[in-house]
C-alpha cells in the first residue's frame, strides 16, 4: 500500500488514497475516426486545433515518459508502486497510440503535419532521451526526468478533470469518437495521477528538484500548446475558419469550450505547496465512471 504510506506521509487524508486503491491497467480500446471532419467542434476551428495539439504533441512525451519509466522500474522495490508504474506504461502506450491514429486520420483529410510531428519528435528524442548515460549521472538524469514528468502529469491530471466536466463539447456536438477519446484520455489521466508522482518521491523525493522542474515542466508546456496551435490552425487548409483566432480565442476560454490558459500558472503554487500529492486533487469517481460507460473502453472488453 504504497501509496497510502505516501498519502499519508503527504498529510493526505486515508479516504482519498482509498478512493485511488485499484489496480491501474491499460485498455485495449478502438476508435473509428472514419467520420471525424477537420472541425469536429462544430463552428470552433481554434478550439479544435487546440485539442488536436494532444495528437500532434503527446504521443512523442508519453513514449518518452512510458520509456522513463521502464527505466525506473528496477529501481522500485515497492511491489504495489512496481504494479503500477507497469500500469501507467502500458496506459501512456495507448494514449500514444490512440492519438497518433486520430493524427493519421486528420492527415489524411488535408490537415498536413508530419513534418513537424517528426520535429518534435527528433527534439523530445534530444531533450528527454536517456543520452546513453551510465552510472552517476544516468541515475540523476533519470531522476530528474521524473521529476518533470510528475510535473507534466499534474497539468494531464487537472486538464483530465476539466475534460470530464466539459460538458459543452457534447452540447456543441464534438465527434463522438473524438470526444470519447479526450474523455477516456483524460479519464486515464485521473486514474494514474499519482503514478509518477510516487516513483519520483520513491527514487528522489528531494523538494529542490521537485520545484524546479515542475516550473521547467509548466514554462515548456505553456509555450509548446501555444506554437502548436498557432501551427495546426496556419496549416489548416479550410476555406472558413471562423472569425479571427484572438476572438475565437476570447469567446471559447469565456465560454469554457477550452480550459483557461492561466492554468499553467494558477496551478503552480498548489503543486509546489509542501505536503501535496495527487490524491489530494478532485474525486476520482467522474473518471472511474466514465471509465465504465466510454464506447472504446467498453469495446476493449468485447
Ligand atoms: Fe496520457
Ligand atoms: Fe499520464
Amino acid at each position: 500500500m504504497y501509496g497510502r504510506v505516501m498519502a499519508e506521509q503527504a498529510g493526505a487524508t486515508q479516504r482519498r488514497y482509498r478512493d485511488e486503491a485499484h489496480a491501474i491497467n491499460a485498455r485495449d480500446v478502438h476508435f473509428d475516426f472514419d467520420s471525424v471532419p477537420m472541425h469536429y467542434v462544430p463552428g470552433e476551428a481554434l478550439a479544435t486545433h487546440i485539442v488536436n495539439v494532444m495528437h500532434l504533441v503527446l504521443p512523442e512525451g508519453e513514449r518518452a515518459m512510458a520509456q522513463a519509466l521502464a527505466e525506473a522500474l528496477p529501481h522500485i522495490d515497492d511491489e504495489r508502486l512496481r504494479e503500477e508504474v507497469t500500469g501507467f506504461i502500458g496506459q501512456e502506450t495507448m494514449h500514444a497510440n490512440s492519438h497518433e491514429a486520430a493524427r493519421r486520420h486528420l492527415q489524411s483529410i488535408g490537415l498536413d503535419v508530419d513534418s513537424y510531428v517528426a520535429k518534435v519528435g527528433w527534439l523530445v528524442d534530444r531533450i528527454l532521451g536517456d543520452h546513453g548515460l551510465t552510472g552517476r549521472a544516468r541515475d540523476e538524469w533519470l531522476k530528474e526526468r521524473l521529476g518533470l514528468f510528475a510535473g507534466m502529469e499534474h497539468y494531464t491530471a487537472v486538464l483530465g478533470e476539466w475534460l470530464l466536466n466539459a460538458d459543452i463539447l457534447a452540447e456543441k456536438g464534438m465527434h463522438p469518437a473524438m470526444l470519447d477519446l479526450v474523455r477516456w484520455h483524460g479519464a486515464e489521466e485521473v486514474e494514474h495521477r499519482s503514478v509518477v508522482y510516487d516513483a519520483f518521491m520513491h527514487l528522489d523525493g528531494s523538494y529542490a528538484r521537485k520545484a524546479r522542474t515542475a516550473i521547467l515542466a509548466s514554462a515548456t508546456l505553456l509555450p509548446l500548446f501555444i506554437v502548436s496551435t498557432a501551427y495546426l490552425y496556419r496549416k489548416d487548409p479550410s476555406p472558413d475558419k471562423g472569425r479571427f483566432w484572438g476572438l475565437q480565442f476570447w469567446s471559447a476560454t469565456r465560454r469554457g469550450v477550452i480550459p483557461k490558459w492561466t492554468v499553467f500558472i494558477t496551478e503552480m503554487p498548489r503543486y509546489l505547496r509542501p505536503g501535496f500529492h495527487p490524491s489530494q486533487l478532485g474525486p476520482m469517481d467522474k473518471a472511474l465512471r466514465y471509465l465504465a460507460h466510454s464506447p472504446a473502453a467498453r469495446a476493449a472488453h468485447r
